[in-house]
């Protein structure tokens, strides 16, 4: 297809092959006679079709074939995320190699549909569907395509985590890390623990912009995912082809916890019984002794995440591991003891004893550790995998080393740094990234072995919301920067410098249009909207590219 014809369509994030249905018939109406039909293995897709092309065209898509049809099945040729659209005047086709790539190719048919296909009920009566004669075939780079949502600095309510991961979906990327647990709240029901969201699911007052900010926001917040919650996330999340990687936060980032649960903390050093869940922002001291008793009390809350998160979805659970400073533990008898009894050289070695643990644990139970990239300190066994955060150093030596990588560096593809140098930017973190830099990310670090390269699943952007106070200031740092992101994450791009901004940017027009469709409070172009501006709420903008490390 001509540039000119890719453009109009707009596609994001961009397949590998269009091709125009020769000698180039009209487009293919929809319309009230329209029906679906779903092979089997398509029931799924069928329903989710329904329930958004259908809600948003008012069209019934009644069961049945025929040419004015559209018919969802799977074709085992292709591989089991790839898929095909054919739109050549017969009936409408979208094939999947599995029902995971049917369900991509069903998110490709709605982009084609217009943007006005991402509302939840039809803007006009009578009005025509109309798809255009195309033939696309197309698969994904990476299998691990993630957006991973802190939910315990703010908390988001699962409606709207119901939402983000239609905007996954939206956008093709199919794993959520699901940050329950930090300092400043614990966010999932633990049946054999209450006081974890009793006492730890809140706070009563919270730092209003970065800690350094003199501002508080005396309003008491908090909230958690009951159970049942957690269920309805998940198999909606299942729906979507989207796995779950829920995150439980070790041995740092523990104050809600050892506030729910004082004998978790270093109690041979400060009085743990004085603290509350952390209401402020940075690197906190007070993490979990490394005692067993900490690592029985922590094996109870994983074996009820486990019957919540189950393996076919969440092959993979998070144990953190980052940011756990060893002051406590340094001055602690009860952790020199332990290092004692364990054969351990230092506390270093002691956090990575509490790490192993896990992955035996975890292993045992048919699931894979993967935390951050702290957890090569001290050496990592085979089958845990790294997010390597602190940039691309960590996960070339985890890569290199035999694990398998997910590929987040901070300099990159944290969605919590601020998006444009102006001054209006609401309570700028970090570093620049605009839209074009994360276009311009690569997940494959050039001169990376082979063999290494096999062992980058993929990549994910992380989204830290200490200055995030609502679903609309998430929105602002997300989009449309995932967007972007997303294309990083499936498409079959060239290397960083050779990539098309500027075509990529024109597709946005088209996109820019659906993001306004489903109510995504994305920044424009032109910079933020006043509603969306936070004058005199301090940020921490850094200065100068951000170091590649
Ligand atoms: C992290 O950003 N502390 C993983």
């Amino acid at each position: 297809m001509t540039s000119e014809d890719t453009t109009a369509l707009g596609l994001i994030p961009a397949p590998r092959k269009v091709s125009r249905v020769p000698p180039g018939p009209g487009p293919h109406p929809l319309d009230e006679e329209t029906v679906l039909s779903a092979g089997p293995g398509a029931e799924g897709v069928a329903r989710w079709l329904r329930a958004t092309v259908g809600a948003a065209t008012g069209l019934p898509l009644r069961e049945g074939t025929g040419d004015n049809g559209i018919a969802l099945s799977l074709d085992e040729a292709l591989a089991p995320e790839a898929y095909r659209v054919v739109v050549d005047g017969r009936a409408i086709r979208v094939e999947g190699g599995g029902a995971a790539g049917l369900f991509w190719g069903a998110q490709t048919f709605r982009q084609l549909l217009g943007p006005d296909a991402f509302r939840r009920a039809p803007i006009a009566q009578g009005r025509t569907w109309e798809v255009p004669m195309v033939v696309i075939e197309d698969e994904p780079r990476f299998p691990w395509r993630g957006l991973m949502l802190d939910v315990a600095r703010h908390f988001m309510p699962k409606d709207d985590v119901l939402r983000y991961l239609d905007l996954l979906a939206a956008h093709k990327l199919n794993v959520f890390h699901f940050h329950l647990t930090d300092d400043q709240g614990w966010r999932i029901e633990i049946k054999r623990y209450p006081r974890l969201t009793e006492t730890g699911a809140w706070r009563s007052r919270t730092k209003y912009g970065h800690r350094a900010s003199e501002l508080w926001d005396e309003t008491p917040h908090g909230g958690y995912y009951t159970q049942d919650d957690i269920r309805e996330i998940v198999a909606y999340a299942a729906e979507r082809h989207i796995r779950v990687v829920p995150e439980i936060d070790v041995p740092g980032h523990s104050q809600a916890a050892i506030s729910a649960y004082p004998e978790l903390g270093n109690t041979d050093v400060i009085d743990t019984t004085t603290l509350s869940v952390w209401d402020t922002w940075g690197i906190n001291p007070n993490v979990l002794a490394p005692t067993d008793n900490t690592l029985r009390f922590f094996e109870g809350v994983l074996e009820e995440v486990l019957e919540l998160f189950p393996a076919e979805t969440s092959p993979f659970v998070h144990i953190g591991g980052d940011e756990c400073p060893k002051d406590q533990w340094q001055q602690s008898l009860t952790a020199k003891n332990q290092i004692v009894d364990l054969g351990l050289k230092d506390e270093d070695e002691l956090q990575s004893w509490f790490i192993r643990h896990f992955d035996t644990w975890l292993t045992e139970r048919g699931r894979r550790l993967i935390g951050w990239d702290e957890i090569l300190e001290g050496g990592l066994p085979p089958n845990a995998a790294v997010s390597s955060w602190r940039g691309y150093g960590g996960g070339i030596a985890a890569a290199e080393a035999g694990h398998d990588v997910v590929m987040c560096p901070e300099q990159q593809v944290y969605l919590d740094h601020r998006q444009d140098g102006g001054p209006d930017e609401p309570m700028p973190i970090g570093f620049i990234r605009t839209l074009e830099d994360v276009y311009r990310f690569e997940p494959v670090p050039p001169g990376l072995s082979e063999e290494a390269t096999r062992h980058i699943l993929g990549t994910q952007a992380n989204v830290w919301t200490e200055v995030m106070q609502t679903r609309a200031r998430v929105d602002y740092q997300v989009f449309p920067r995932l967007a972007a992101f997303s294309e990083v994450a499936w498409s079959a791009l060239p290397a960083p410098d050779e990539r098309d901004f500027a075509a990529f940017d024109a597709r946005m027009a088209a996109h820019y249009a659906r993001l306004d469709a489903l109510g995504v409070d994305y920044r424009p172009p032109a910079g933020p909207l006043p509603w969306q501006r936070r004058p005199g709420v301090l940020g921490r903008p850094l200065e100068g590219p951000p170091p590649v490390v």
